[in-house]
């Protein structure tokens, strides 16, 4: 076979060792592996390259990705999937491994549906939002550095005694800032799986103080309802009887970047041999991931419909542990 591989959409840490999975696994059953630069434009600018084992060497521990990743607006064209089709089959490629996120699945399945061989999804975006996996590419590592910055900043919070909402990434999803706000001991973390009390946050607080605590951390996906970590703080700050010493931080891109840590690039290598072994045996349209703890494979078709749901339980954890007891 001549296997395509490309990156698509967000970049997440451990996209490097995907890659370098599916070429060594290819090389490995004798297959031609040909790299498409920057997502799915790569296709309608041909920025095809020749992948061997020496091409992947020493990315492993990089982030980022070394093929780049893109949005492509000239695939959500109406005749987009049908072109880029035509052009992977006029360069010989019987199959396309996409590694990204849910944008990147669908795109997938329409190359599939315009006649496209074969395609297989592999999971890679630090929201965890990809269908077909209870875990994605990037997660843990995003998690971890956001982890990292709040222990830090608890720090300087509790030597001064400050209030500090600390915004995460999470467009549509709660999953980081869930993951971080337990493991970094949060006062309360918001999400936009559930709709935000002011009331109850600033009753967090105001028992807080007066049970004696005087530093907390609240952490904030960047897509909850009520607003970004600024409009909360402001509303908390109108509404609490005590006047807070507060500060808000936006970690931002820096969960997008760094090293993988180790469990995302054993997943990713994982899922890079799969994806090669699902090609192997005849599948053409697939999404690998690992569910409870195991390779499994989805159809594609399903897995763009899925969005592992956020274990809400997760909250009731963060607030036990916070020993504020509230309404919820
Ligand atoms: O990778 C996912 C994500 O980090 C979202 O949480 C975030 O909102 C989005 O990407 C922003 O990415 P960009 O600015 O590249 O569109």
């Amino acid at each position: 076979m001549k296997i395509g591989v490309l990156t698509s959409g967000g970049d997440a840490p451990g996209m490097n060792a995907a890659v370098r999975a599916v070429v060594r696994a290819s090389v490995w059953h004798r297959h031609e592996v040909i790299g498409i630069r920057g997502g799915y434009n790569g296709i309608f600018a041909r920025a095809f390259e020749p992948l061997d084992r020496r091409s992947v060497s020493n990315i492993l521990q990089q982030g980022g990705t070394f093929l780049e990743t893109g949005r492509c607006a000239r695939f959500l064209e109406p005749d987009g999937p049908a072109e880029a089709a035509a052009i992977l089959r006029d360069k010989g490629l019987d199959a396309l491994v996409v590694i990204g996120g849910n944008g990147s699945y669908k795109g997938a399945l329409a190359l599939h549906q315009s006649g496209f061989p074969a395609v297989v999804g592999v999971p890679g975006s630090i929201d965890n939002d990809v269908g077909g996996t209870d875990l994605s590419i990037g997660f843990d590592t995003a998690v971890n550095t956001a982890v990292d910055a709040i222990d830090r900043i608890r720090d300087t919070a509790f030597s001064l005694e400050r209030v500090f909402f600390v915004e995460v990434m999470g467009r549509d999803t709660g999953h980081i800032a869930a993951a971080v706000g337990l493991a970094s001991g949060a006062e309360a973390v918001i999400v936009p799986e559930e709709p935000t009390d002011i009331d109850l946050l600033t009753t967090i607080i105001d028992r807080g103080f007066e049970a004696g605590k005087r530093a907390a951390i609240f952490v904030v996906a960047e897509g909850d309802d009520a607003g970004g970590a600024a409009r909360i703080r402001d509303r908390i700050d109108a509404a609490t009887q005590h006047p807070l010493d507060d500060r808000v931080v936006i970690l931002g891109y820096i969960q997008r970047g760094g090293s993988p840590t180790a469990r995302d690039r054993i997943l990713a290598s994982r899922l890079g041999v799969a994806a090669v072994d699902a090609l192997q045996s005849g599948q053409t349209a697939v999404a690998v991931g690992e569910r409870c703890s195991e390779v499994a494979l989805t159809p594609l078709e399903t897995a763009v419909q899925e969005q592992p749901p956020l274990d809400l339980q997760i909250l009731r954890l963060a607030e036990i542990l916070s020993g504020v007891r509230t309404s919820r």
